[in-house]
């Protein structure tokens, strides 16, 4: 089998590693990839869906896997199954889950999944009378795709009147910002669960936990994630099956009956409250980076995986994981997440370690490659160390002795990734 993978992160890069160890695969590519991906297969700069259509048939080309959610929230699915090309991913139409937040909400609420009570709103004075109803903090969120950026939450009820301010005004997202969400907060813990589903049927990967924000003991700004690890022992089998009756079973069975059958990879960002998992948000897409633990724990073949879900046969399939941990650890370039940084040379020590070798590897981002071969940092996130092991204790170690192995100026990586779990293993 031929595979193309759209997107040019670490997370594509992972699903990368994983069909490079399938047998079933034979040639491999990215549109666009990155600077290391082009050791995995071959990259290809076309971004025009159509053109990439002609570029699959015209290829032999038997499954496209898309990675982000820009391609899918446009409608690369539908412009490739209207040519019966087998494509994973939701919809246009299915995207709406990610791309608006007020379809989210609203479709939650229609099929009673739960989630923080809420308003949505296009109306200044709605948006301040609702305010007042809420103790601080208070969340607002703008309604459309803001690269994860578009979620303030306010310490104060004058704050969070600001924030609904500056976002109806069109100043802080732009049109993204013009509807807004504005919800109670929700305290717990926080997790990222995965369900695979083919538009009736579902494979849940083990749960992850995510480190949003840039440094150690969750301070500093939001990222896109500094870390993440799987499985998280911070659920339980009454977890799991709340999830799969209340929230995966639900939703698939919804969005078959408004006509919009999911398939794809559906992000439920969880936060548990008391035992209760409540949903904070829907995405449409691997995370970045839990994709990258998630991959090497998985022992069926991806392909098959992500053959059978697009094309609605995940029934067949037995999708099993390796009973082992993942921690895999960000390293950012110097100025990220503020602003892009100079190209720095990557060098990565020769692996001595048999321990690293065999249970550590790296997952290339953010990087390009010079003539000579060379790699280096350009990205924001330029690359995650994935540890592997029998225990979170063991992953982690194998991560940070990786993440030691490898060097480029202005390099910053959180050193507590899975704090979290790694305080239950003690
Ligand atoms: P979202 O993009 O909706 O996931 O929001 C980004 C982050 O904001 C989440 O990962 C949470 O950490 C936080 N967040 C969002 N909504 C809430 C809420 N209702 N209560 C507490 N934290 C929230
Ligand atoms: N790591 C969180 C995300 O990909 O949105």
């Amino acid at each position: 089998m031929n595979v193309l993978i759209v997107g040019a992160g670490g997370r594509e890069y992972s699903i990368g590693l994983a069909l490079k160890k399938d047998d079933a695969v034979e040639k491999l590519y990215f549109a666009p990839g990155n600077g290391a991906s082009d050791a995995l297969g071959e990259n290809i700069s076309i971004s025009d869906f159509t053109q990439l259509a002609d570029f699959v048939e015209s290829n032999g080309i038997d499954l496209t896997i898309v990675g982000p959610e820009g391609p899918l929230v446009d409608g690369i699915v539908d412009i490739f199954q209207a040519r019966g090309l087998a494509i994973f991913g939701p919809s246009k139409g299915a995207s709406q889950l990610e791309g608006s937040k007020i379809f989210m909400k609203n479709f939650l609420a229609r099929h009673n999944i739960p989630t923080a009570a809420y308003i949505e709103t296009d109306s200044l004075e709605k948006a301040y009378s609702f305010i007042n109803t809420l103790q601080a903090p208070i969340v607002v969120k703008a309604d459309g795709l803001c690269g994860g950026k578009g979620v303030i939450i306010a310490q104060s009820q004058d704050e969070a009147k600001k924030a609904a301010g500056e976002m109806l005004s069109g100043n802080s997202f732009g049109d993204a910002g013009t509807s807004i969400v504005i919800e109670e907060f929700l305290d717990g813990y926080e997790l990222s669960v995965f369900a695979i589903c083919d538009g009736k049927d579902f494979v849940v990967l083990p749960a992850a936990q995510d480190h949003k924000r840039l440094l150690n003991n969750d301070q500093g700004p939001n990222t896109g994630g500094m870390g993440a690890y799987a499985p998280t022992p911070l659920v339980n089998d009454e977890i799991y099956h709340k999830l799969d009756e209340r929230v995966i079973k639900p939703t698939l069975k919804g969005m078959e009956e408004e006509g919009i059958p999911f398939t794809g990879v559906l992000f439920i960002g969880v936060m548990v409250v008391d035992g209760e998992p409540i949903i904070l948000e829907y995405n449409v897409r691997f995370g970045d980076p839990e994709c990258e633990e998630l991959m090497p724990l998985l022992k069926s073949p991806a392909s098959e995986l992500f053959y059978k879900a697009a094309i609605g046969d995940l029934g067949s399939a037995t999708i099993e994981f390796y009973n082992k941990y993942a921690v895999g650890v960000v390293m950012a370039s110097k100025d990220y997440p503020y602003k892009s940084s100079q190209a720095a040379e990557i060098i990565i020590d020769d692996i001595v370690h048999d321990n690293i070798e065999a249970n550590a590897h790296i997952s290339f981002a953010g990087v390009s490659r010079g003539d000579d071969g060379k790699l280096f940092a350009t990205g924001g996130r330029v690359l995650v160390c994935v540890g592997i092991g029998d225990s979170i204790t063991q992953a982690h170690e194998r991560a940070y002795m990786l993440c030691g192995q490898v060097h480029f100026i202005g390099k910053q990586c959180r050193t507590d990734i899975a704090y979290q779990a790694l305080k239950l293993e003690e």
